[in-house]
Parts: C-alpha cells; structure tokens; sequence
C-alpha cells in the first residue's frame, strides 16, 4: 500500500509575527485535505503562536540541539521545541551541514534525541552538483544516510528527505528518472539499515518543488512528498502543492 503523502514547508529564515495568518490559511488547505498530512516548520519564535492559533496542524522545527540541556549558547533542546508546541523537526538540512558544520554523527544524534523527546525527524540527505557530475550522488546519498541514521528507527517517528544541494533555491529540479533512481536507492538503503516496517518510512523530495512539478514529482515511485522551502512561504504558493498530494 502506498504511503500518505506528506508535504512539509521549511521557512529557513523567513516569518515574522505579520505572517502567522499565512500559516493560518495553509493550515485551513491543509484541513480541507485530511488525505494529505502537511505541516510547515517556521523559524522558532513562531512556533507557539503557530501551534497555538492552528490546532491539528502540524508545525515543526528546523533544527534542535542533541544534548537535553547544558552549555550551548543560542541553541535549542528538543524539549524546548516541543514544549513550543512543535511535534517534529528537520534535522541536517544541508544549509546546516555547509553553514554550522554539522556532521552525520550530529544528525544521527539529533534524530536521537528528537525521537527520545516524543517527536518526530526529517532527516535530510543530498548531494552537491560536483559529486552528482561527478556520477558520485547515489553513493554520497547512500553513505550519508548510513551514517546519519538513527538507532531504534521506525516509520512512527522518522522521515527522510532527499534534496540534491543543487535544487535547492534555484528553480532546478532533477530528471524524474534521477528522482526515481535516488529514491530506489534510498528505499534499498532503508531496508538495509533497518528491515522489516522500512517501506512505511516515507522519503520526501526537496529543492525548487512548486505548485507547476509537484503532482509530477509527487507521481514518481517512492517519493511519498515533499520538503517544500520558498513555494511554501503563502497559501497560494504552497496550496497547489498539497492539493496535487491530495490527488494520489
Ligand atoms: P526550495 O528549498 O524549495 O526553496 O528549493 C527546499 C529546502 O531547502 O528544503
């Protein structure tokens, strides 16, 4: 049986108080689709609000800290999150890998301790343009999960979104039959790392996903939805998408 759909929206750094009535009308196409699970990860100050003011919808955090407290300045623990108002995270975008240097041993004990506090984690994995010229990317992806991979993972708690660096902000998008191809991948990888139940953890594409490719990126084998960063900022951007999720 196929996997429900599942389009998520990064706001990466984007949204201030002004546009939690953004995240009120997705979160209204989003009832209007109870097929489709959807949800957006603001930046954290909005959280609560956003919890608050949309109850069922699901909001998420765009990064959380591994340790359940301490010295980390500027850092946030999954309890924190959570106690936002937050069910989920993303974890390991690769604006966090470049920009924070984050390893896949930080991701994987994010994911961890994500799991551990009672939410869920989109752990994201991606390839650079040189290592896909280079006709490294199914292997990149493929190491990247395995050492990203979370003890004790199940397909309750844990997504995984495949976003090649390149497609991401740019308005390039990869070949279906690329996606197809990765996404196989990914699905053997999962088997490995984990057996039985590793068909129901679902594996989002992401980068430059719109309202115009999504039912045909939606459509390729073992994309089960999306991770969705600037089509993901309005209602009319980001409503199209969840709406082609509703027709699968
Ligand atoms: P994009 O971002 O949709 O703006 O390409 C996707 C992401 O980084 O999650």
């Amino acid at each position: 049986m196929a996997n429900r759909k599942y389009i998520v929206g990064n706001w990466k750094m984007n949204g201030l108080q002004a546009q939690l009535s953004d995240i009120a009308e997705i979160a209204a196409v989003a009832a209007a689709h109870p097929t489709v699970d959807a949800g957006i990860c603001p930046p954290v100050t909005l959280i609560a609000a956003a919890s608050q003011a949309s109850p069922g919808f699901a909001i998420g955090a765009q990064d959380c800290h591994f340790a359940a407290k301490g010295a980390h300045t500027g850092c946030l623990s999954t309890a924190m999150i959570k106690e936002a108002g937050a069910t989920y995270s993303i974890v390991g975008h690769s604006e966090r890998r470049a920009d924070q240097q984050e390893s896949d041993a930080d991701v994987k004990a994010k994911a961890e301790a994500a799991h551990e506090a009672g939410l869920g984690a989109i752990i994201c994995v991606g390839e650079t343009e040189e290592e896909r010229d280079a006709g490294e990317a199914i292997d990149v992806v493929c190491v990247q999960l395995s050492r990203s991979f979370p003890d004790g993972a199940s397909a309750d708690w844990l997504t995984i979104a495949y976003e090649p660096v390149w497609a991401i902000g740019t308005g390039r998008v990869p070949s279906v039959d690329d996606v197809a191809e990765m996404h196989a991948a990914i699905r053997t990888k999962l088997a490995e790392l984990m057996g039985q139940g590793s068909d129901a953890v679902r594996i989002l594409y992401g980068g430059s996903m719109n309202g115009g490719n999504a039912a045909e990126l939606l459509a390729v084998p073992n994309v089960d939805g999306g991770l969705v960063g600037g089509a993901s900022l309005t209602a009319e951007k980001f409503g199209p998408i969840i709406e082609a999720a509703g027709a699968f």
